[in-house]
């Protein structure tokens, strides 16, 4: 047996992993073990000691110890903290949980590190349109290196709530529509998180988050509730939870929204019958941010008895409530729990730290030396200024006018021209905010001499001061000008006439998305649409760099405005990247992974619906008495897939290598794809299908398939994807994995909405 380094309870430990056994245990055997060799020794407080999660604040190194939560982490109350950043503190805290509670059980360490730690990525959303896997996985394998050089080992990360409601400010956090790309990212996050090995010191606890269905909330309100079919559930939402799950995810984070009546937290067939058994969770399960106290207020129950429903559901970790601490005790003695289901929970955490190491190390993590030089270094910012290029969606470019050339005079207007407190987007609470580089930095710097580059601030984020206030907090400034919105304007053109073009920078705050930040409208707020309208009334060339949170509604702007680039929030890098981009040193990247709403009132608008019973005829916008609407067409502004780039790209001679096939054999699609422009550039490739008949209503078509390439002018490539059983089943209404005999279409294309197709039968 390996000896421990860490020797404080070792002799009862050992002896207890001695005497159990023979044939060597397979390694969550010999985890459980160890973790049962601990709980033997634990008092019944020790145990729901372990169950709680408070939030530790930031402490100023030196007092830390006088604190109520050194008090409690004394007493053997504490299991983990969060909110707490610096290897000096977190070395704290984990001296006293180590040297001064009894049984010396090291802390876990978690905190929203969500895209990127200082060095910080694109938001979620931004990152999912790179459609590139190894990019997103090597983002995570960054963020764990950075978080874990600085204390943490754990990551309330990814967010993998399915969402197609753009009104909901977290739809920012995650993958956007779709549940197939959404799993990709799943998994390729907690790999990277996690890696091969979590005892490694660079390697983190992954905690997949919001389980279940958070991004359903209704009508886009966050913390709203959820009511949906099962088969929804298991064909579409459960879906990226589940591979987060297979992928071996640590920890899973249950959501604020009820589920068909029953709160997520509370949910035991959620989290017991679907989560463990089903899908064979091992890692542990915790409460979101007050998530059991707020079933009070969802109406379940005093506060006991909600304590008692979520143990009961299956929650091992109580995130901030202090509700296991403080009721269960007395829940035991009244007989409405057990001492067993206690231990069952600190069973999931305790195994949570032997897989990273803590017993053999409790300071494995706290490495000043590594928090000095492996955070927000040289090579990982060129990394993500890099990644940064690859999420920008190019919407329009009308006449070419992007790439501009390195000459002339640009003008650079708008609220987010130079902020870059605003660049790193939502959740980016490790960020260096105020060292985030500006577009009007990233340009200055991009052009040197070459290019005049004239600024003005042109409006405020809103005429609104109060919705500002709101819309900037955490230190995410947009510096308020507090001159009339006509002065900022006719300063803002007064530059704009001195130019050769216009870079308006428009859109969103870092703050309008994200959690608690839903809107019901979501157009660019009108004082700076008005910006726009005379900016563009120059008659100057206009390029709107659009910053957003979720896809927005841009109608208006996109019939008037020759070129659009998306640029979201793009992280610590933005103003580099966005320099890079504007001037054709890096191309766009990006394909949406959202459709963009004409209005609002098409929400909730996604390419994979169903067909209804009267569809409306192909390329007609209103027909009486079929499924549309009197004053927009039914298809979106901009489709899920979408984004232009440098080059243009042709798709030809899609075939398949037979046009029947059984069920268990493979399909080969291939498709020719020609780079027909004059620039090297990256195309996603998509595949799609249709099951055209079925014993449930089945999706007009679910991406199954894509694939990133990149070619040089003139270059052709054949794509080929493999079809096999598992693209084609779905769950049917008794929730069977099934594959059914008969038509399917298969369509491969630039987006969602422009496809070459054929058919095939499986038989
Ligand atoms: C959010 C979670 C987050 C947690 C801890 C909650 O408000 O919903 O996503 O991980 O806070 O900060």
């Amino acid at each position: 047996m390996q000896m421990l380094k860490y020797p404080f309870f070792l002799l009862p430990v050992m002896l207890l992993m001695l005497a159990c056994n023979s044939t060597p245990p397979s390694a969550n055997q010999a985890l459980d073990r160890k973790a049962d060799s601990v709980l033997a020794l634990m008092t019944l407080e020790e145990k729901i000691g372990q169950l709680n999660l408070p939030s530790a604040g930031q402490f100023t190194t030196g007092q830390a110890e006088n604190s109520d939560i050194a008090k409690k982490i004394e007493r053997g109350q504490v299991g983990g903290l969060f909110n707490i950043k610096s290897v000096q503190a977190i070395r704290e805290m984990q001296r006293i949980a180590v040297e001064k509670s009894r049984m010396k059980i090291p802390l876990i360490f978690g905190m929203d590190v969500i895209h990127g730690y200082e060095t910080t990525f694109p938001i979620p959303l931004a990152l999912s349109c790179t459609w590139d896997m190894n990019l997103i996985e090597q983002t995570a394998r960054m963020a764990a290196t950075e978080a874990s050089a600085d204390g943490i080992n754990w990551v309330f990360s990814p967010m993998v709530d399915l969402c197609r409601d753009p009104r909901w400010g977290r739809i920012a956090e995650g993958s956007g529509e779709d549940p197939f790309l959404g799993a990709q990212i799943a998994r390729a996050m907690v790999r990277g998180y996690q890696g091969n090995d979590l005892s490694a010191p660079n390697t983190v606890l992954a905690c997949v988050k919001h389980f279940a269905l958070y991004g359903a909330s209704e009508s886009g309100r966050d913390y709203n509730t959820v009511d949906m079919s099962l088969h929804r559930m298991y064909n579409e939402y459960f879906v990226p939870y589940q591979a987060a799950v297979e992928a071996g995810a640590a920890s899973i984070m249950t959501s604020f929204n009820d589920i068909n009546g029953i709160p997520a937290t509370a949910n035991r067939w959620l989290i017991t019958d679907v989560l463990r058994r089903q899908w064979k969770f091992d890692g542990f399960v915790v409460s979101d941010y007050t998530g059991i106290s707020e079933m009070v207020d969802h109406g379940i129950g005093t506060l006991p008895e909600v304590t008692a429903k979520a143990l009961t559901a299956g929650v091992d970790m109580d995130m901030v409530s202090e509700a296991y601490l403080n009721h269960i005790p007395a829940l035991i003695k009244e007989g409405k729990i057990t001492e067993r289901q206690v231990d069952e929970a600190c069973r999931q955490i305790l195994k949570a730290k032997f897989r990273l190491g803590l017993f053999d190390d409790p300071y494995r993590y706290c490495n000043e030396q590594r928090a000095k030089t492996e955070i927000f270094t040289p090579e990982n910012r060129a990394f993500a200024r890099r990644v940064a290029a690859e999420s920008f969606v190019l919407l329009k470019n009308q006449k070419d006018i992007l790439p501009l050339e390195k000459k002339g005079t640009i003008a650079l207007i708008g609220p987010l021209a130079h902020a870059p407190e605003n660049m790193t987007g939502t959740w980016s609470v490790a960020a260096r905010h105020s060292e985030a580089i500006s577009v009007l930095q990233g340009l200055q710097r991009a052009l040197g001499d070459k290019a005049r580059v004239l600024y003005a601030k042109g409006s405020n984020l809103h005429d609104d001061a109060a919705y500002e206030e709101r819309a900037t907090l955490f230190g995410k400034t947009l510096r308020r000008d507090s001159r009339p919105a006509e002065v900022l304007r006719q300063e803002a053109l007064k530059v704009a006439r001195q130019a050769d073009v216009i870079v308006a920078a428009l859109g969103e705050s870092a703050e309008m998305s994200g959690e608690s930040s839903s809107r019901t409208e979501l157009t660019i707020p009108k004082t700076q649409s008005e910006l726009l309208d005379a900016l563009l009334a120059t008659g100057k060339p206009v390029v709107l760099l659009l910053f957003a949170g979720r896809p927005l509604v841009i109608t208006k702007e996109y019939e008037k405005v020759p070129a659009i680039l998306n640029v979201w929030f793009a992280g610590s890098e933005a103003g580099d990247a966005i320099a890079d981009v504007l001037l054709g040193l890096a191309s766009p990247g990006g394909r949406l992974t959202a459709s963009f709403p004409r209005n609002e009132g098409q929400i909730p608008v996604y390419y994979s619906q169903k067909n209804t019973g009267r569809p409306l005829e192909q390329g007609k916008w209103f027909t009486k008495f079929r499924s549309n609407y009197l004053d927009v067409p039914n298809e979106p502004l901009l489709p899920f897939g979408y984004g232009l780039t440098y080059t243009t790209f042709q798709y030809s001679d899609l075939t398949l290598d037979k046009t029947s096939m059984g069920a268990d054999d493979t399909l080969r699609v291939t498709v020719s794809v020609t780079n027909t422009g004059k620039r090297e550039g990256t195309e996603v490739v998509q595949l799609y299908i249709r099951d055209k008949v079925a014993t449930v209503t089945r999706p007009v078509k679910e991406l199954k398939g894509f694939e990133k390439i990149q070619l040089k002018p003139g270059e052709t490539r054949t794509v080929t994807f493999a079809i096999t059983r598992r693209h084609l089943s779905f769950y049917n209404n008794e929730l069977q994995w099934v594959c059914e005999p008969g038509d399917f279409e298969v369509m491969v294309g630039r987006n969602a909405a422009d496809v070459l197709s054929k058919t095939f039968t499986v038989n």
